[in-house]
């Protein structure tokens, strides 16, 4: 038995090629979403996209994007905004699993990225407020939770400076000893 392909090989990478997503992948990736699992199956996301080649749009989010992000996320082809719904739809109650239910839509979003030959980078360096304003969720029920800048990772670039970075990071991960625990 090995690991699952798409999980190993899923990455975040800040160097994406001009190669274009298909309207499909990007279903498929929102499939992926639809079919993750949540506290009673309240599914408290909602997704917003746009493609590069709306200029104005991806303009507009890629200014929402903070700190160093905005200047490796500029060349990906597709960006994604993942936003939380705070309350459960049965008597308006907070939904405290609303944080996790939507990582695990995100994160299927990322594998089946990376079982297309896409990637995605998610950040969580973005103005919350300015992109609630933006997406005029107008309720306090709604809260983006993360960026996703979607693409082909560059290939070229790929293997000089985000190699070493991704290397880098694959080796940082913890050993299992350090976070898994056999109950006796
Ligand atoms: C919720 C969340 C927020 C993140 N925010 C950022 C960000 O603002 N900028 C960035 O460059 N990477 C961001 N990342 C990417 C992580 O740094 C990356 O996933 C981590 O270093 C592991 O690398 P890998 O995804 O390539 O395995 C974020 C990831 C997650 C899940």
């Amino acid at each position: 038995m090995e690991i699952n392909k798409a999980i190993k090989e899923r990455w975040s990478p800040k160097a994406f090629s001009e190669k274009q997503v298909s309207e499909n992948m990007i279903n498929l990736l929102f499939e992926a979403a639809r079919r993750a699992p949540s506290a009673r199956n309240e599914q408290p996301w909602q997704y917003y996209f746009v493609h590069r080649k709306n200029n104005k749009v991806f303009g507009d989010i890629l200014k929402l994007l903070t700190g160093i992000n905005p200047e490796w996320a500029k060349e990906s082809q597709v960006f994604i905004i993942s936003v939380m719904k705070k309350n459960y739809d049965y008597k308006n109650r907070p939904n405290g699993k609303a944080l996790h239910d939507i990582g695990a839509a995100n994160v299927s979003i990322a594998i089946q990225a990376a079982e297309m030959g896409l990637q995605v980078h998610q950040m969580g360096g973005f103005d919350k407020e300015k992109t609630s304003e933006y997406l005029k969720l107008g309720s306090e029920n709604f809260e983006p939770v993360t960026v996703f800048a979607v693409g082909f990772p560059d290939n070229v670039r790929e293997h000089t400076e985000d190699l070493i970075q991704r290397k880098k990071q694959s080796q940082s991960r913890k050993e299992l000893i350090e976070f898994v625990f056999e109950l006796k």
